[in-house]
């Protein structure tokens, strides 16, 4: 007989308890193929269970494959390639080394501001959730205060109405465009990779534009994703007389502005730029995100969209109920409400002032600064064996960097992104140290890539 033993007190019914110990009894190697099993009235007699259970456990067995019946001759193990395929051994675990990403995304949250966000959060428990499905908007005195929030800080004077709450740039970018008509989108090269992935997601063409030539043409594309108070990844802001070609192309070939405005808050030289969307509400579509001025955890943002495309994402939605939950709309109420935020980004802001120097002043020998100094990160332009070598300095010291080949799709320019938010400060001086060495180690061996 089977060494099978089946247990009543467990909640797996008994045939599926006996098919799991016959499967146990394959894999282990004690039956192999072309073995007979017990007929199911000696087996269900040995193990004093009702006939139905062996019966039932054997057709499991065999609409699996793990056995075979011949006629007249009983149930088999069936052959090797009658078999499921074994399960694979289980893998020794190897664990990727774990980095600090000096990522150019993770802002910097001073941990003194902790009691406003336990506030918030107590504010949530404590407010009954509005009853039904919420406004396809996105929560109405949320939508007050982003509305207060985009005309004092970014010079765009917009109705509550007009704002839909979504969670984050990428779903506000991933819902336009599924309100807009078709065509291609043109995306700046080296860009977000972020917006590529979310296009061709859609089902769209990314064109690729380099990132710092103007727009004058977007015959075929539905929509053109730029970031023009902070190119991402090179820093620039885009030039007064680029915006207005940009516009003059996007109203003659149709098209929408996306406009992600994703960290303009941290400026330290100037003020923030206005917005392009300011010049001209019915072609440019306003992304802004929570991520950088309360968490990128949180998953929240907001989107502007110009009026016929709002028209049909909010019917959408209010048919979809496509909104962010309600406790995080509810939560960030309260962190702008209170100036929670304001104060985030106020200490964020002289965080970043004091540390885009020093980053500055450590990669300046060795590289090329792109772009003005603002945000949480700077980009520096190298070779590509330079910019290999200091991220394998960063990595020799625990440290992940990101390539700027790693934001070109056509482009060819190389170096790295240099994320100073997301870490402390003793970390990125120790990141900084171990970067400058790699730079000034010079490469084992010529770079083919170098010519
Ligand atoms: C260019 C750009 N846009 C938007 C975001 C924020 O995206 P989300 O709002 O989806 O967190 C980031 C974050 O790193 C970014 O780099």
């Amino acid at each position: 007989m089977l060494p099978v033993h089946l247990d009543r007190t467990r909640p797996e019914p008994l045939p599926a308890q006996l098919a799991a110990a016959v499967r146990r009894l394959v894999t282990d190697g004690t039956l192999t193929t072309g073995d007979r099993l017990p007929s199911s009235r000696a087996l269900a007699a040995d193990l004093g269970v009702a006939r139905a259970v062996v019966e039932q456990a054997y057709d499991q067995l065999l609409a699996e494959s793990w056995v075979q019946t011949r006629r007249g001759s009983g149930t088999f193990v069936a052959s090797g390639e009658a078999l499921p395929a074994p399960a694979p051994p289980p893998r020794p675990a190897t664990r990727e080394p774990s980095y600090v990403r000096l990522d150019a995304g993770t802002p910097w949250i001073d941990p003194r501001h902790a009691a406003g966000w336990k506030r918030a959060w107590r504010e949530v428990s404590a407010t009954r959730p509005p009853r039904g499905y919420p406004d396809p908007r996105g929560l109405p005195e949320l939508r007050d205060a982003l509305a207060e929030r985009l005309a004092r800080t970014r010079g765009l004077t917009v109705e509550p109405d007009e704002i839909l709450v979504t969670t984050g740039s990428t779903d506000g970018l991933r819902q336009l465009l599924g309100a807009l008509g078709p065509g291609d989108v043109l995306v700046e090269d080296p860009g977000y990779r972020a917006a590529v992935e979310t296009v061709r997601a859609a089902g769209r063409t990314v064109v690729d534009h380099p990132a710092l030539a103007p727009v004058i043409g977007l015959a075929g594309c539905a929509a053109a994703y730029v970031t023009p108070a902070h190119q991402h990844p090179l820093g620039r802001v885009m030039p007064a007389a680029d915006r207005l070609a940009l516009l003059a192309a996007a109203r003659q070939a149709d098209a929408v502005v996306v406009e992600d405005d994703y960290d303009s808050e941290f400026r330290y030289d100037v003020a923030p730029v206005p917005a392009l969307a300011a010049l001209d509400r019915s072609r440019v579509a306003y992304l802004g995100t929570a991520s950088k001025s309360v968490s990128p955890s949180l998953r929240l943002g907001w989107l502007v969209a110009p009026p016929a495309a709002h028209e049909i994402l909010v019917r959408r939605r209010a048919v979809t109920h496509d909104t962010p939950p309600w406790p995080t709309q509810r939560a960030l109420l309260t962190l702008l409400r209170d100036g929670w935020a304001d104060k985030v980004v106020r200490t964020a802001r002289r965080v970043y002032a004091d540390r885009a120097p020093r980053v500055a002043a450590a990669m300046a020998p060795h590289a090329e600064l792109a772009g003005p100094l603002a945000g949480m990160y700077s980009t520096w332009l190298t070779g590509p064996a330079s910019a290999r070598a200091a991220r394998a300095g960063a990595r020799a010291a625990g440290f992940d960097l990101q390539l700027l080949a790693e934001y070109c799709r056509s482009a060819h320019l190389t170096g790295f992104v240099l994320g100073f938010g997301g870490v402390t400060d003793a970390e990125l001086d120790r990141a900084l140290s171990a970067i400058a060495d790699g730079l000034s180690e010079p490469p084992d061996q010529p770079d083919p890539l170098d010519q």
